[in-house]
C-alpha cells in the first residue's frame, strides 16, 4: 500500500467529520475490512517463539489471582504488586496461554512497516503513540476490567471477534450506564475518547491491536496543530532488503483467444 493516510485509517468517516463529531466526544464504530494483517495469529506464532529475548510481554490474571505479570519487570528485578515476580519458562508461558490467559504486549509498532505508517499517519494529528497488541487464545479470557484510559485509542481488530462495552461516564465518575455493546471483528476499527470507560470480553480467540496517542498539547478546533513526517521525530522505517521486489505487472491472459468464440469448447456437441 502507497503512504497512509489518516483518511484510509478513518475511511469511510472523513477526519473532518471525526474532528468535529466524536474527538473527545464520543466513541466511533467503523466496520469495514481494512487492516485486518497489521498483526495476526501467525505474526503473534512468531513473535512468542522468540521468547524470553522479547520486551514487554504481560500475561493478564496468570496466577487466577487477578495479577498481571510483566516480563520486563522480572528481567528489571523490579516489584509488581509489590512483590518480586518469578521468571517463567517458555514452557510456563506457552502453558499459561492454553489455559486461556490473555498476553498483552505494548510496544509493538515496529513489528511492521504498516503499524509505523499507522503511528506516522495519526500523529499527524496526535501526539507520539504506540502500539499495543491484545491477544487471547479462547472465550471467558479475563482481560482488564472496566477502565478509562489518559490516550485517545484506535483500537484495530485483526482476528476473531471481540465483544465491547462502551459506558456513557467519562473518568471522574463511575462506570454505570451502558451506552453501547458491539461485537468486533477482523477489519473493523473503534475509536475510544481519551477518559471514557470501555471493557473487553472475550468470546473466543482474537487479536486486537491498541493504537493510542496522547493529545498535543493545547490542541483544539480553533487552533488546530498538524504536524508533518518531516517534523516527526519518530525513527522512520528503513527498507534493510538488498534486493527490492520489483512488482511485475499483472498481465490477464486471454483464456479463450478466438473474438468469435460463442461457447466453451465442453459445451459443444461433437
Ligand atoms: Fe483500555
Amino acid at each position: 500500500m502507497d503512504k497512509v493516510t489518516f483518511k484510509d485509517i478513518l475511511d469511510p468517516v472523513s477526519p473532518d467529520t471525526f474532528f468535529k463529531e466524536y474527538w473527545g466526544k464520543k466513541h466511533l464504530i467503523i466496520r469495514r475490512n481494512k487492516f485486518k494483517d497489521l498483526f495476526n495469529f501467525e505474526d503473534l506464532n512468531n513473535y512468542l517463539n522468540q521468547y524470553p529475548d522479547i520486551k514487554g510481554l504481560q500475561i493478564l490474571n496468570y496466577d487466577n489471582k487477578d495479577t498481571r505479570w510483566c516480563l520486563d519487570k522480572v528481567k528489571k528485578k523490579q516489584l509488581n504488586h509489590g512483590v518480586h515476580q518469578p521468571m517463567l519458562s517458555k514452557d510456563q508461558v506457552y502453558k499459561l496461554w492454553l489455559q486461556g490467559k490473555t498476553f498483552v504486549i505494548p510496544l509493538m509498532e515496529y513489528q511492521k512497516k504498516s503499524l509505523v505508517d499507522i503511528c506516522f499517519a495519526i500523529e499527524q494529528y496526535f501526539g507520539t503513540g504506540q502500539a499495543n497488541v491484545y491477544a487471547s487464545p479462547k472465550a471467558n479470557s479475563k482481560s482488564f476490567p472496566a477502565h478509562a484510559d489518559s490516550t485517545e485509542n484506535f483500537l484495530f481488530h485483526t482476528e476473531g471477534k471481540t465483544k465491547w462495552t462502551i459506558y456513557k461516564e467519562f473518568k471522574g465518575e463511575k462506570p454505570k450506564t451502558v451506552l453501547e455493546q458491539f461485537i468486533l471483528e477482523p477489519g473493523d476499527l473503534l475509536y475510544i475518547p481519551t477518559h471514557q470507560y470501555h471493557e473487553v470480553n472475550t468470546i473466543g480467540a482474537r487479536i486486537l491491536i491498541s493504537v493510542h496517542f496522547k493529545n498535543k498539547p493545547n490542541q483544539s478546533l480553533e487552533k488546530f496543530a498538524i504536524t508533518s513526517d518531516k517534523q516527526n521525530n519518530r525513527n522512520k522505517w528503513y527498507d534493510w532488503r538488498p534486493y527490492r521486489i520489483v512488482k511485475k505487472p499483472v498481465i490477464k491472459e486471454r483464456l479463450m483467444n478466438k473474438s468469435n468464440w460463442s461457447k466453451p469448447y465442453f459445451n459443444k456437441k461433437i
